[in-house]
């Protein structure tokens, strides 16, 4: 059941959840690029605190073509708005406005705050390092339009799984799989122990690693994310591990025929830009499929049974 729920963490969705949406999201591929007057006189409201490029321009999209609209803004930094009343003040006026709140934000909890305050129900597009639920649905549903089915895969996670929120998401999706994942990144940037105390409390099969070149002919997916500098407390931390993993071409000649390479971008340096013209490359079919996901996302919110 989605209408009326908030999208806070993925820790809150089920196996049966999630199969729900991915059959809706497949059925609106087909309205992905045109529209269909589901939510005709439905409003979002989006509130970005932070950058965004994909999450915001699909959710926007996806209103869109569900015959909805959009209000809000994007880019509120260093704003009276930063601050913890105004934030609600903020929110209790989309509440007011719209049918539905998108929230992004630098801080960890906003999303459930607003949704503590707003009567609408809250989706979190993404706050702090820890939670970005609806980036991990895009993925998982990548990995089944992709495969067919999640259980059975080997996942490597590439990069800096300590500070990107849509690993830890992912992870919290993925515990509903029977999947074995690898966790490629150097010690320091290895996922936060509350992750691995979740994952490991719901039997998921897990193993670190350092390099990817060890385990990858091992791997149907690769998931890349870059280093997340702006979430670094130490600066000297972030220098020493810099640049610290790249996908070549040359890591990838052991690589299984069907594997994908998956990535939520942006990209910085981590993916060399000659991958992308190999068939491994799915991370611009995985930023497009944001569309119908999310589509399917806000109309079971809203419109669901
Ligand atoms: C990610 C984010 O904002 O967490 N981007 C996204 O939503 N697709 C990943 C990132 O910034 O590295």
């Amino acid at each position: 059941m989605w209408k009326g729920r908030d999208v806070i963490s993925s820790r809150d969705f089920t196996r049966h959840d999630l199969e729900e949406l991915f059959d809706v999201a497949k059925q609106m591929e087909r309205y992905a690029k045109s529209r269909v007057e589901l939510l005709k006189g439905k409003i979002m409201g989006v509130a970005f605190f932070e950058p965004s490029t994909r999450t915001r321009l699909s959710f926007e999209v996806a209103m869109k073509r569900l015959g909805g609209d959009v209000i809000g803004f994007s880019g509120a930094e260093g704003t009276s708005v930063e601050k913890g009343e105004t934030l609600a003040d903020t929110i209790r006026m989309l509440d007011a406005y719209s049918d539905i709140i998108v929230i992004r934000h630098k801080y960890e909890g906003a999303a459930k705050l607003a949704a503590e305050i707003a009567e609408s129900p809250v989706i979190n597009g993404g706050d702090g390092a820890f939670n970005h639920p609806t980036q991990a649905m895009l993925d998982v549903y990548t990995i089944w339009r992709e495969f067919g089915y999640v259980d059975g895969l080997n996942i490597g996670i590439v990069g800096d799984l300590r500070h990107a929120r849509t690993v830890n998401s992912l992870l919290e999706t993925l515990v509903n799989f029977d999947v074995r994942v690898f966790l490629i990144s150097p010690e320091y940037l290895r996922p936060r122990a509350e992750t691995i105390d979740y994952i490991q409390s719901r039997g998921m099969k897990y193993s670190f690693h350092n390099g990817l070149e060890e385990v990858i002919h091992e791997l149907d997916v690769v998931y890349v994310v870059r280093i997340q500098k702006e979430r670094f407390l130490d600066p000297l931390e972030y220098e020493k591990v810099k640049g610290s993993y790249k996908i070549t071409l040359d890591v990838l000649k052991n690589a299984k025929t069907n594997l994908i390479i998956l990535h939520p971008l942006p990209r910085v340096d981590e993916i060399d830009h000659k991958v992308d013209a190999t068939p491994y490359a799915k991370y611009f079919k995985q930023a497009a499929l944001g569309v119908p996901l999310r589509m399917a996302l806000i109309y079971l919110i809203l419109a669901g049974p």
